[in-house]
């Protein structure tokens, strides 16, 4: 078994096993990997998903900048839509791609077979791509504990994940310069991280809502480098 301490968080460690990557938090004692046939039933059940209200067109380019453990993502392309996902944290990026070679059902393969996993910052993807996307969605770590009770994969994403809301802000502010797609921001039901721009229209739901803005490319001085 190969173990591999990550700079960022030393207690927590990536092990590479027989059945494929690990991540183990040390003091916690405890462990996860990442399997996508657990979302068998969050996929069956994807039609009363808020998602699928909200990217209202079917057969959308959608890129995910925010990809973490690939369940919005596997959400959308189960409703039709074709998903460029980023990552930025080798280790998330580690998880998902060791997932994705280890999925059991047919069904879900085909799923993940719409989603393309990219590796590095969305703000880079975003300047280097010639690409068009009918979406770009935001999923940045929320700010406050999102439930009292998180499961062992949320426990592990904040572990994992710094998030700096400056930042951010930054990069949706240079998306929005940069582009002429829709662009939907998830965040916590009560926080207001994003106010300072100019919302079209907010979907609300139980613990998320998320923020429809429209890519003013064209419109405005583009945004320097
Ligand atoms: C809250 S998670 C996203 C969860 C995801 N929507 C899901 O359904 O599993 C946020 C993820 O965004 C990634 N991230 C944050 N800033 C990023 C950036 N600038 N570029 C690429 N990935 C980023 C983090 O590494 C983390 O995995």
């Amino acid at each position: 078994m190969l173990s591999i301490p990550l700079p960022a968080s030393p207690k927590i460690t990536l092990h590479k096993t027989s059945d494929g990557y690990v991540i183990r938090d040390n003091e916690k004692n405890m462990k996860m990997s990442l399997s996508f046939d657990d979302y068998s039933k969050i996929l069956l059940d994807n039609k009363k998903h808020q998602l699928n209200k909200i990217f209202k067109a079917k057969n959308s380019s959608i890129l995910d900048c925010t990809g973490g453990f690939a369940r919005d993502a596997a959400v959308l392309a189960s409703l039709g839509n074709n998903i460029t996902l980023i990552d930025r944290n080798p280790l998330i990026m580690s998880l998902l791609v060791d997932a994705r070679e280890k999925i059991k059902s047919d069904d879900i393969r085909y799923i993940f077979s719409r989603i393309k996993i990219r590796f590095g910052n969305c703000i880079e993807f975003i300047r280097n791509t010639s690409k068009h996307f009918d979406y770009i969605y935001f999923d940045f770590m929320f700010n406050i504990n999102k439930s009292a009770l998180p499961s062992k994969n949320e426990q592990f994403l904040r572990e994992i994940v710094k998030n700096d809301i400056n930042e951010n802000i930054d990069i949706i502010h240079e998306t929005i310069q940069r582009v002429k797609s829709k662009i939907i921001i998830k965040e916590h039901i009560s926080s207001n991280d994003y106010d300072i721009f100019d919302i079209i229209n907010t979907y609300k739901g139980k613990t998320v809502k998320y923020h429809l803005l429209e890519g003013k490319s064209g419109y405005r001085k583009i945004y320097k480098q």
